[in-house]
């Protein structure tokens, strides 16, 4: 299969197409950190509303912007798991010992990965609270105000940094300068990488619109970004190439 493969001469290494598959083609042991927000199959409890359109679970009514079209959010629970023990396993071949992993999900989601994160071999070490203060409020219940992220490491953590990290981080949505639809906040991801080694390569086989990577050129870190949206790999390509100088390209 032939993929687009995209260098720079900043660090950052794009890859266009199925994590799973490209995932499988990259060496073992040469990667800092694994940070990733993958699509998360929630928004529902019947299979009809998770098989809906992202774009209806993930914005609230009355939100006008419109983004490319966000793919493989509508697994069932089972083959969620199956499949995020596999791309996990991967990833935790391709990490350094020691390395940390941070993955992203919601209430829902957050049992099944913590089960496909061990499952894959990593050790499970806690869960990180991004606080959303924009999240809509919720008549007669509790505001599903916060995201979360399993944090873990390729066995004994070797450690980046000997400074105490919060573990909630509050940080609005930062609508303007989105470009996806369930798009991070450049400042969160910022924050989050000093778990990851300064200098180091960080691994996100999700990569959407590339905000992992922006933070990782603005803290002075090499990226692997896989994306399987040729539209948003156009995107991140866009942002995240900047003045920069393509090394090699489409294999
Ligand atoms: C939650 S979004 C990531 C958003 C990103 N963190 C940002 O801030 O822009 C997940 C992304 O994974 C992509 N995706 C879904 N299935 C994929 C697969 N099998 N391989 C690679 N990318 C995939 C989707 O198209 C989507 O852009």
């Amino acid at each position: 299969m032939t993929r687009t493969d995209r260098v720079f001469d900043n660090g950052i290494r794009l890859l266009l197409g199925d994590s799973l598959a490209v995932l499988r083609d990259l060496p073992g042991g040469h990667v800092d950190a694994v940070v990733t927000d993958p699509p998360y199959s929630s928004g529902g409890q019947s299979t009809a509303a998770r098989k809906a359109d992202p774009a209806n679970k993930y914005q609230q009514s009355g939100t006008k912007r419109t983004y490319p079209a966000m793919l493989g959010d509508n697994k069932d629970q089972r083959s969620f798991l199956a499949w995020a023990a596999l791309w996990l396993s991967e990833c935790w071949r391709i990490a350094k010992d020691g390395s940390p992993l941070l993955v992203f999900s919601d209430w829902r989601q957050i049992p099944v990965m913590t089960d496909a994160v061990q499952a894959a071999g990593w050790t499970w070490r806690g869960v990180v609270v991004w606080e959303k203060p924009s999240a809509r409020p919720m008549q007669g219940q509790f505001r599903a105000q916060a995201e979360y992220l399993v944090f873990a490491t390729k066995g004994r953590h070797a450690r980046a940094t000997d400074r105490c990290l919060p573990g909630v981080f509050r940080q609005g949505v930062d609508t303007p300068r989105k470009v996806h639809l369930t798009g991070k906040p450049v400042p969160l991801m910022r924050d989050l990488l000093k778990i990851a080694r300064p200098g180091g390569v960080v691994l996100d086989p999700f990569m959407g619109g590339g905000s992992t990577g922006l933070a990782c050129l603005e803290t002075g870190r090499s990226f692997i970004g896989i994306e399987l949206s040729p539209e948003y790999y156009e995107i991140a390509s866009a942002r995240l190439a900047g003045e920069s100088a393509e090394k090699s390209g489409g294999a």
